[in-house]
């Protein structure tokens, strides 16, 4: 607000205030006037009764004599009379009449006043009774009584008693004063209370408010809005009006270009003001089939283990973040022993941040529901990696009866509370429908974190429609890109009844509408994860260097679950046409290739293990030296320290999916170079591929480009390395997973009050 603004709003203020108080001082001078008015006429009313009583007993004092008078002649009446019509102070004396209205007799103080005297005198022979006289005459307020005095039935004259009441006018005059000074005394008490009332109940609460708006909107103060306020509704709404004004400047996702680098990167810290307010007061619960830490015994011991994965490791850092629980399935042989009897317990073990809830499946589920129906059907339906998907109808079966395991204990969390549930990715599909058939009232958001598929391929699923209306129970559905959201919008249009609304990328179905938006999912920076940095950094390297025997060599690395999209063959085939196309390069790199083992109950994941074993082992065989291997396949549950070291040791990362929904490798990598000269090789199949166009982005099929780009990426100049890295840093930081989370809620509070409004 401009200074003139402010001023005119106080002027305004200030007219409104004294235009109160003029109000308030007609309204009380009006009604203490009627009042004084009223008592001031009751009192003169009382008074002149009284002066009435005085003059009757005085004509009762009088009246034998003067009778006695006015039976005489005129000289001898008023002879008798002479000394009885003599007045005294305020009485000014009397006057006698004969009944044909001659004057007899009168007193001297009455002289200057015959003209009323002699009026009241005529007035009461007339009526011949009593009549009385209030006048003004001779600068007097006069009172005079007129009696007339009858004998045997006969008026015999009239006496006429007559006072000076001057005194009544003063006394109302001084009665006037004291109300007038009452008056102005209590308007002034009124004025200065409506003052002091605007000031504590208005002004004072209103510039406390105007300040911690300021303060909002400048600091972005993230305490609550002052209290005593004038009523608790404008508390709650500036309370709310702060959360979507914070959850609004937090979810602004357009990169201003004035906005500085620091500015745009979000944090753990800015993150969690935004869940507080873009959750309001709901729960958040977060529902996944792999839980973030899992336990298994060693050596008789449980022993926790982060499994390897773009789902937990997206994830983990948002809930310790933002609190809340995260349910999902108890996997690991000690999972029981090292949860309480309901499946709980607080995690990470060392500084507790949320709850994780496990729900316990049996062997025959788990086999149904994860390695059947969702790792070998829907796994393959999504990836396009030439897999051929499986469906049988046990798995089917199982997959359903999972599926509302998971949320019964979602509903079992959350109670008659509200909450946020965010469902993870294709092992749940049917989850979202479940809990809105349960409780309506519930936010819903599913996030699916692997790519979707065109129609034509989902089309083959046979529960295909279940699963897309299973999905259509969420509020809102999160893909990682605008070209699987659109994948997928197809896919409903195509297979189920509803109304798609392409504008806004929206599908109503049953009178429910779900909003399908892409997410782009992302990495939390290295140095918030417990792994060594700085000099621990390169003593841990120098001991994997030696431990793996790399010498001098530059390391290329690779790290991904054993999975068959992952195009491991493919990197292993590169490498070799690599080390065929430009022998210099032979004994100058290695590759590291770390490969957590995953799904192995599956036989197609056990041949791919098998199938990759036997084709490093051929490479190496083929090109190795006394001290030297091209290929090192690392096959064990790696932590994320021993990840990190190798990551940033490594002058190339290869990513070589054939098929991924983002690939959170690349950008784990781009994070861990510390001194920005890695080169990363990104497949183009890979969804991180659209952020980070600065990697040498391959075609993992072309084995040729594949062996040419590891080359380029060898041989690339420092400077080329720094300066194309530094932009990928740059992407990565600013789009880091806090700010997924963020928008990501933000999405869901909007879906949220879309919820409320149709309940309403
Ligand atoms: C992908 C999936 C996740 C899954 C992860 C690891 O990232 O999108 O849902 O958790 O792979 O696979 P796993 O089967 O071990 O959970």
């Amino acid at each position: 607000m401009t200074r003139a603004l402010r001023r005119r709003a106080r002027r305004t203020h200030s007219v409104r205030l004294l235009r109160i108080g003029i109000l308030v001082a007609i309204v009380i001078g009006l009604a203490t006037s009627i009042f004084a008015w009223q008592q001031v006429q009751l009192e003169r009313e009382i008074d002149l009764e009284d002066i009435t009583r005085r003059a009757q007993a005085m004509v009762r004092q009088r009246s034998a004599q003067v009778l006695t008078a006015l039976a005489a002649e005129d000289d001898t009446a008023q002879a008798l009379l002479a000394g009885e019509v003599i007045g005294y102070r305020r009485l000014l004396g009397y006057a006698v009449f004969r009944p044909d209205g001659r004057r007899l007799a009168i007193g001297r103080g009455l002289l200057d006043l015959d003209a009323p005297v002699e009026r009241v005198a005529a007035d009461a022979v007339l009526a011949a009774s009593e009549v009385t006289l209030l006048t003004h005459a001779s600068g007097m307020l006069v009172h005079a009584l007129a009696q007339p005095l009858p004998a045997h039935g006969q008026p015999q004259g009239v006496l006429v008693v007559v006072h000076d009441v001057s005194y009544l006018d003063e006394r109302v005059a001084a009665r006037l004063a004291q109300y007038a000074f009452w008056t102005l005394t209590v308007t002034l008490l009124a004025v200065a209370l409506i003052v002091m009332a605007n000031w504590i109940a208005y002004e004072r609460p209103l510039s406390k408010l105007a300040e911690w708006m300021r303060r909002l909107r400048v600091d972005n103060a993230p305490d609550l809005p002052p209290a005593g306020l004038l009523s608790g509704n404008l508390h709650r709404e500036s309370n709310e009006l702060a959360a979507s004004l914070r959850a609004a400047r937090s979810s602004s996702l357009s990169l201003s270009a004035a906005m500085t680098h620091q500015e745009q990167v979000w944090t753990a810290d800015r993150l969690r003001a935004h869940a507080l307010a873009a959750l309001a007061d709901a729960q958040l619960v977060v529902v996944s089939n792999r839980e973030p830490y899992m336990h298994q015994w060693r050596d008789g011991k449980p022993q926790v283990i982060v499994p390897a994965g773009g789902l937990v490791t997206a994830l983990d850092p948002i809930l310790q973040s933002c609190g809340g629980t995260w349910i999902a399935h108890g996997a690991g042989d000690a999972d029981r022993a090292a949860a309480d009897a309901h499946g709980r317990l607080t995690v990470p073990l060392a500084q507790p941040r949320y709850t994780l809830q496990r729900v316990w499946l049996s062997r025959a589920e788990e086999q149904g529901y994860y390695y059947g129906f969702a790792n070998e059907g829907l796994w393959p339906l999504c990836h396009l990696a030439h897999e051929r998907p499986v469906f049988r109808s046990d798995d089917w079966q199982h997959y359903q009866t999972a599926n509302r395991r998971f949320a019964d204990a979602v509903l079992n969390e959350i109670g008659s509370r509200p909450a946020v549930v965010v469902v993870q990715d294709y092992q749940l599909a049917l989850v979202p429908r479940l809990l809105k058939e349960a409780r309506p009232d519930l936010c819903v958001g599913m996030f699916w974190h692997i790519p979707w598929p065109n129609s034509d391929a989902f089309r083959i699923c046979p529960w295909g429609a279940q699963i897309l209306d299973g999905m259509l129970g969420a509020d809102l559905l999160g893909f990682h890109l605008q070209q699987y959201c659109n994948n997928f919008l197809d896919t409903v249009d195509r297979i189920l009844e509803s109304r798609l609304d392409w504008d806004h990328c929206a599908i109503d179905r049953c009178g429910k509408r779900s909003q399908v938006r892409p997410f782009p999912i992302s990495v939390q920076p290295w140095s918030e994860r417990n792994v060594p940095l700085g000099s621990a950094l390169e003593q841990r390297i120098a001991e994997l260097r030696k431990q793996h025997q790399l010498g001098d060599c530059i390391v290329t690395v690779g790290v991904d679950r054993v999975d068959y999209t992952k195009g491991l063959p493919e990197r292993f085939r590169a490498i070799a046409r690599l080390l065929e196309k430009y022998p210099e390069s032979k004994g100058r790199f290695v590759h590291i290739a770390l490969g957590a083992p995953s799904r192995t109950h599956i036989p197609r994941y056990r041949a791919h293990m098998d199938k990759l074993e036997a084709l490093a082992d051929e490479i190496n065989w083929a090109h190795r030296t006394d001290s030297w291997q091209p290929i090192h396949f690392l096959v064990a549950h790696h932590d994320p320290a021993t990840v990190h070291a190798f990551m940033a040791m490594a002058r190339v990362c290869i990513v070589s999916s054939l098929h991924d929904g983002m690939n959170l490798v690349a950008k784990e990598y781009v994070m861990a170079q510390h001194t920005g000269d890695g080169v990363l090789v990104l497949s183009g199949f890979a969804g991180a591929a659209g952020e980070l166009p600065d990697a040498l982005i391959i075609n993992p099929y072309d084995t040729e480009q594949f062996a040419d780009a590891m080359h380029s990426a060898l041989t690339m100049p420092t400077d080329a390395c720094r300066a194309r890295m530094q932009r990928m840093r740059q992407q990565v930081e600013e789009h880091n997973i806090y700010r997924w989370a963020a928008a990501l809620l933000a999405g869901l509070a909007e879906a949220s009050t879309d919820v409320r409004g149709r309940l309403n």
